[in-house]
């Protein structure tokens, strides 16, 4: 369960991006939709512990993102709107590294990497430098890298944008299968 607590961010004097935002996000999947601006990706990298906010505060399974937030980071995994892969390095090492720091054995990472590669339908490209992908594809080994974590609580913002309409059903059902709590942006409704 997710609360968030009068979370307002203001950038600068004039702007509030974000003004005294309540809401208890219980249900397992949470779609935040909403114009060009609207604070979509503010929100998310509050609640992700990117960006403090200007007041307010929010809990994350109980924790709070002010106080506690290394712990909140231990159950979560997040992938930023405008995240970039490292061009020379292929899918499967990518996300190799990324589950790597997060602890997971070097065997482990492997296998739970081919997984959701597999699940998104990126199997084939696994060994193919980054650079060489299409955006959508780049976007589908974000999603991937995510739910492979397996992180109880996963933030992803605009997972598909740019996916052609099959790759988009695969990540709408990749995350209806997983079992954590997730929260998601989209212009998709
Ligand atoms: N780093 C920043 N500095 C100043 N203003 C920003 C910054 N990031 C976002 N904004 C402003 O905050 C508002 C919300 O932006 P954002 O959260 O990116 O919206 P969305 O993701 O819904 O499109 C916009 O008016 C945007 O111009
Ligand atoms: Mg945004």
């Amino acid at each position: 369960m997710i609360e968030i607590n009068g979370v307002t961010k203001r950038y600068d004097r004039k702007l509030y991006a974000l003004k005294g935002i309540n809401a208890s996000l219980k249900e397992r999947v949470t779609t935040v939709i909403g114009r060009n601006g609207a604070g979509k990706t503010t929100l998310i990298r509050i609640l992700s512990t990117q960006l403090f906010p200007s007041s307010g505060t929010a809990t994350i399974e109980g924790l709070d993102i002010l106080k506690d937030t290394k712990k909140v980071r231990q159950i979560m995994s997040s992938i930023p709107q405008e995240a970039q892969l490292i061009g020379i390095l292929s899918p499967l090492e990518q996300m190799q590294l990324y589950l790597m720091a997060r602890g997971f054995t070097a065997s482990q990472a492997k296998a739970e990497a081919k997984d959701a590669l597999d699940e998104l339908e990126l199997y084939d490209f696994r060994n193919a430098p980054s650079d060489t992908l299409s955006g959508g594809m780049k976007r589908k080994v974000f999603v991937a890298m995510a739910l492979a974590a397996k992180a109880p609580v996963i933030f992803l913002d605009e997972p598909t944008t740019g996916l052609d309409p099959l790759s988009r059903i695969e990540v709408w059902s990749a995350i209806k299968r997983l079992a954590s709590k997730i929260i998601l942006t989209t212009h998709y409704m």
